[in-house]
């Protein structure tokens, strides 16, 4: 039977289900989505779409990581996004579906030996990772990432990029104002430290405890957390110190202090997180180092202080002690509190301009909005290739889709202070972190290796590593 319908976005295109349903070389097994495939029309559509195909024509988008489905409840939806419809599951029995046109992944959850095998030829891989490159190094590899065809990450070159994920409003860098200059050299004089550290997650490979280790030794820091621990908060506090962070309470102790240590656990441009932007709302400088390219995205050229910017501990430390000394100085700093003071225009078009919103329920999740992505892209995908085969002399294929390094792209480890020579070889972040980075492109590798060799089954993964190693041996 062919079923033809109608779609009017897309002129050339009335008979998109006989391509979709009549390539016989493909397994087709039962229907998995039977129910969802019968079931009745969603009620919201996006103003562009005019796609009115029932649930059972329409492409299917499969979450490989079914824990971060963004539907509920059950585990199918229809989805009407800005231009096409899609029918999104986290079944994976629809994995070999001739309709299935795309497979999502966590980057965090994405496993090279449980990756879906064989990858089908006419099957997209997209990527959603918006959390530390430390949480998969597989990823920052060109040959890794190349796996993919659409990206969702914090960097901006990313397809659909979440750069700004940690940065609610612009209203949240304004308000509240900082704590008065005049009670924070009070508390000063009172036995605060002008620094403030607060970490508990200390074995991290950008190593920063080392370099925080360092800079102790030339000026005053008030360590908190359990890392580099050399105070104890209040005893009203404890309990909210390894909450959120925004408690309220929490937030007026830490607002005292000048500046706020602000190291991120993993170093990649543009991976920035609440350590750069809480600070600066609560009013505090962050001393930061994290996304190389951090200065893109501050509100002006004098409101966070840049590690990477002194050639040593000692230099900043010197730096620190000059601001503190210097209320004129030290309030320049702040003077972003004040919206006229805001000057990156880079910024403020950005937070205006995406579609996505942070706890702002009339703006789509990142989640939703990137599946509603990719059900666009791969609509049109699929449009333009069946209107190739109508008329390929007028229409050409379109071009394949890759995601290149650029998409992650975070560089290997190294000492938060210090050459890796100077390090002892048994020092646990030395045996670590650089071996996890390097692991990871062996095993991305691996996994190129049985995607190109068409095999089904990804535990096959720890063969395919070791025979690129012993091919690598022997060309050596
Ligand atoms: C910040 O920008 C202003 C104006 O563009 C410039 O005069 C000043 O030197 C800059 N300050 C720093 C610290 O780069
Ligand atoms: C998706 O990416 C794979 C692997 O890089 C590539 O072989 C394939 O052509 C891409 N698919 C599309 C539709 O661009
Ligand atoms: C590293 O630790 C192992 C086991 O504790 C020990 O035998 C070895 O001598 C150490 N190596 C160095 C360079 O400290
Ligand atoms: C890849 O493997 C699948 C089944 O495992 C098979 O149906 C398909 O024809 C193979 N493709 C190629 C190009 O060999």
């Amino acid at each position: 039977m062919i079923l033809c319908f109608w779609l009017v976005a897309v002129t050339p295109v009335s008979c998109w289900g006989q391509m979709l349903l009549d390539t016989g070389d493909v397994f087709q097994p039962q229907s998995a989505l039977t129910d969802m495939e019968f079931g009745t029309v969603s009620t919201y559509r996006g103003p562009g779409n005019y796609d009115h195909r029932p649930n059972k024509e329409l492409p299917i988008l499969l979450w490989w990581s079914s824990n971060l489905f963004p539907h509920f409840p059950g585990d199918t939806e229809r989805v009407d996004c800005a231009r096409y419809s899609c029918l999104v599951t986290r079944n994976r029995k629809v994995q070999l579906y001739r309709r299935t046109v795309s497979i999502i992944f966590y980057g965090t959850d994405f496993r090279a030996y449980e990756a879906p095998l064989p990858r089908m030829p006419h099957q997209t891989w997209a990527l959603f990772h918006e959390e530390s490159p430390m949480n998969n190094y597989l990823l920052s590899h060109s040959v890794g990432i190349r796996l993919f065809n659409y990206t969702a990450t914090f960097r901006r070159e990313s397809d659909y990029p979440l750069t700004l994920q940690w940065l609610p409003s612009l209203d949240y860098l304004l308000t509240p104002s900082a704590v008065s200059l005049q009670e924070k050299n009070r508390w000063r004089n009172a036995g605060l430290a002008p620094v403030l550290y607060m970490q508990s997650h200390c074995d991290v490979p950008s190593d920063r405890d080392r370099y925080v280790q360092e800079l102790m030794k030339y000026i005053e820091i008030d360590s908190y957390g359990k890392c580099l621990n050399n105070r104890h908060l209040p005893e009203d506090l404890e309990d909210t110190s390894t909450a959120t962070g925004e408690d309220r309470r929490f937030m007026s102790f830490v607002a005292r202090y000048k500046f706020h240590l602000a190291l991120e656990n993993g170093l990649c441009p543009d991976y920035m997180t609440e350590k750069l932007w809480r600070p600066m709302h609560q009013g505090c400088v962050p001393i930061y180092r994290g996304s190389s390219s951090v200065a893109d995205w501050l509100p002006n050229n004098h409101s966070a202080i840049l590690i990477d910017n002194f050639p040593s501990p000692r230099d900043l430390a010197e730096h620190i002690k000059a601001l503190d000394q210097d209320d004129t100085e030290y309030s320049r700093y702040l003077e972003y509190k004040s919206p006229a003071k805001i000057t990156n225009l880079h910024l403020l078009n950005v937070l205006e301009t995406r579609e996505w919103g942070v706890n702002d329920m009339s703006k789509p999740n990142y989640l939703n909005g990137f599946e509603c992505f990719v059900c666009d892209r791969e609509n049109e995908r699929l449009a333009a290739v069946n209107a190739h085969k109508k008329n390929p002399k007028q229409n050409p294929l379109p071009l394949p889709k890759m995601a290149v390094s650029s998409h992650m792209g975070c560089p290997v480890p190294s000492p938060g202070y210090g050459s890796v020579e100077s390090i002892d070889a048994n020092d646990s972040w030395n045996l670590m972190w650089p071996q996890d980075y390097w692991q990871s492109l062996d095993q991305a590798e691996g996994l190129e290796s049985l995607i190109r060799h068409n095999m089904s089954d990804p535990s096959l993964l720890w063969q395919h590593m070791q025979n690129i190693a012993v091919r690598g041996a022997r060309g050596r």
